[in-house]
């Protein structure tokens, strides 16, 4: 280590040097400007650069007058070796893990006996720190790690960990790699709603979205505020209408002037406005004592009342709302959250995910498996270009393999079977290896079995097409034997199911009597079935769930863990 190293240069004249380019729109150098350069910073020896960001470790040394740091500004997996003389700064207030420092200072080679670090920070100036106090701070404060599970209940400061912030950058290069590959290809980015009163999949796992309840509780607050008026009080309001009423007919009986019957019908105006807005107050009363405010008609919720005059939900899916694009501009994506009230418990499920969907025109399954295979291997080669370092942390302390299995799926072609032959390997696999679910043409693949697939049989990603139609949406194109529909699912290794797409019924009658026959009401549909009655064409598409992949590109195990904020049964922080 370099504590005795002989005291820092003087600063005064020297100015920040532009061998570090400046960050943009920020006052300090990223630390990966200095430590991801080939030389790992040693050609910075002796240059003058102003950094920011948070101590990982810290320690005093040599009595209290010098403190060791090392700080993580998230630009890299790598930390900057920092040293704060106690004539610069108070160094018990620097050392806390969790404290920000913005700090300039000389860079400079540490002594030989030093092996660990290339470059160190010999710190001349503080510009700010952002204390913490150690006693409470939730994060280990040694390089002693917190198991994810315990990371989640600290989402707001997880992201300082090492494996959450490799994670974040990890995710953050895949959608930048999703929108290249897309965008290469010529595909249009299209937003699409995030609120829905379509059922994409038609399971019915859908949030609602409303704001009966809230107006319900409104109502209840306001009744206890102001309570109702009897119904001495209404009786009464009517009868002053009446008598206004009857006033004015006697004075236009008796000709009486223009000004005193202006005057009689402006009282009467004001009466019927006092009564109803009584009886409004009653009838809610009386909604609120019937049904706890919420409006009903014929014994059922009356949505018309409700913010959208109709039912209304958070998306499952983007893909009904993408194929009015692909079926006017070709080929389109959209990537966006999507969300489904299933009640997993999985490692495998969350209530809110994003979801990549591109959707094209002129394509069968062929032309989409293709699609999806070239897609999830540029994923795959774009992280080994782009984010090395990242993988290597994460095959260090999370996944071994992980790095290996970006390799192989960024360089091998996919092995594509059908449903019918993945069901005769599982059958044959059945005899020597105990599933706890039965295999039999016509179930829904299960999770052991996809794995089995995709992990022992073939040991690299499979495509599976050609489902029985029982049991796949009521998009999906009908094959001509009329027992199995166009779809496909991509497995691979450590997840399952990493996408599920087909080929999309263009018929109209066949898809009209497919919507029927899933039990799906006929009138949500109709501009659904609108793209098959005006210019229909071939197209299909898929959706690949993005923390899946993350799952699958890093190796961890909780699909919790992927994603910044979250969301599954009884837990939605922040
Ligand atoms: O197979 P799914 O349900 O397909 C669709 O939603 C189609 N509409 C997509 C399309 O054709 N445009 O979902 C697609 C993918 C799955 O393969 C899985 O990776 C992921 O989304 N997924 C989930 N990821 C996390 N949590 C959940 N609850 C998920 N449900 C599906
Ligand atoms: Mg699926």
């Amino acid at each position: 280590m370099s504590g005795d190293s002989a005291p820092p240069p003087a600063m005064d004249g020297l100015t920040l040097s532009d061998a570090v380019p400046e960050a943009e729109f920020s006052k300090r150098v990223l630390i990966k400007s200095i430590l991801g350069r080939p030389d790992k910073g040693a050609g910075l020896n002796g240059q003058k650069v102003r950094i920011g960001g948070w101590v990982k470790t810290g320690r005093e040394a040599e009595k209290g007058t010098l403190a060791f740091l090392q700080v993580n500004d998230g630009s890299s997996p790598e930390n900057l070796q920092v040293l704060v003389k106690s004539d610069v700064y108070k160094v018990s207030d620097v050392v806390a893990t969790g404290t920000c420092v913005h700090i300039e200072g000389l860079l400079q080679r540490p002594p030989e006996t030093a092996t660990q670090q290339n470059i160190e920070l010999q710190v001349s100036k503080v510009i700010s720190v952002g204390t913490v106090d150690a006693a409470k701070y939730p994060l280990p404060k040694s390089k002693a790690r917190l198991p994810l599970e315990l990371l989640r209940d600290v989402v707001h400061l997880r992201p300082r960990t090492n494996i959450i912030s490799a994670i974040a950058r990890i995710r953050n290069a895949l959608a930048y790699a999703t929108h290249t590959f897309f965008q290469n290809h010529g595909f249009l980015y299209i937003h699409t709603p995030i609120i829905t009163t379509s059922d994409c999949e038609g399971a019915g796992e859908m949030f609602q979205v409303t704001t009966l309840i809230n107006d319900a509780e409104r109502l209840e607050k306001e009744l206890k505020e102001t309570p109702p008026p009897s119904v001495a009080g209404l009786k009464a309001a009517e009868l002053a209408v009446t008598e206004k009423g009857e006033a004015v007919a006697q004075l236009k009986a008796g000709k009486a002037s223009k000004k005193e019957i202006a005057d009689a019908v402006s009282e009467l105006t004001k009466a019927k406005e006092n009564f109803s807005k009584l009886d409004e107050r009653c009838k809610l009363a009386e909604r609120f004592r019937l049904h706890g405010g919420i409006p009903k008609k014929d014994g059922k919720i009356d949505y018309t009342e409700d913010f959208f005059a109709r039912q209304a939900f958070l998306t499952v899916s983007g893909q009904l709302q993408v194929e009015t694009y692909a079926c006017a501009l070709s080929s389109v994506y959209t990537f966006g959250p999507t969300f489904r009230a299933e009640n997993s418990h999985t490692s495998r499920h969350l209530a809110e995910f994003w979801m990549v969907e591109p959707e094209i025109a002129f394509a069968d399954i062929q032309d989409d498996m293709n699609c999806a295979e070239a897609y999830v291997r540029f994923l795959c080669q774009w992280l080994l270009d782009n984010c090395y370092d990242d993988m290597e942390f994460m095959t260090k302390h999370v996944d071994k393999s992980a790095l290996e299995r970006l390799k192989m799926v960024a360089g091998s072609k996919f092995e594509k079977i059908t449903y019918t032959k993945a069901v005769e390997i599982l059958e044959e696999a059945a005899k020597v290896k105990k599933f706890e679910n039965k295999v039999e043409w016509g179930i829904d693949l299960a999770s052991e079995h996809e794995r089995y697939l995709t992990e022992e049989k073939f040991k690299a990603p499979v495509i599976v097409y050609n489902y029985p139609k029982a049991i796949k949406a009521f998009y999906m194109k009908v094959n001509e034997d009329n027992n199995t529909v166009a779809a496909m699912d991509v497995l691979v290794p450590k997840v399952g199911e990493l996408i599920g797409g087909s080929q999309r019924e263009e018929n109209y009658e066949v898809l009209q009597q497919r919507i029927l026959d899933s039990g799906l009401p006929l009138e949500p549909y109709q501009w659904y079935l609108d793209l098959r009655r005006y210019g229909t064409v071939e197209h299909s598409g898929f959706g690949l769930g993005f923390e899946r992949m993350i799952l699958f590109a890093t190796g961890v195990e909780n699909i919790r863990d992927v994603i910044p904020f979250p969301r599954y049964p009884g837990r939605a922080d922040l």
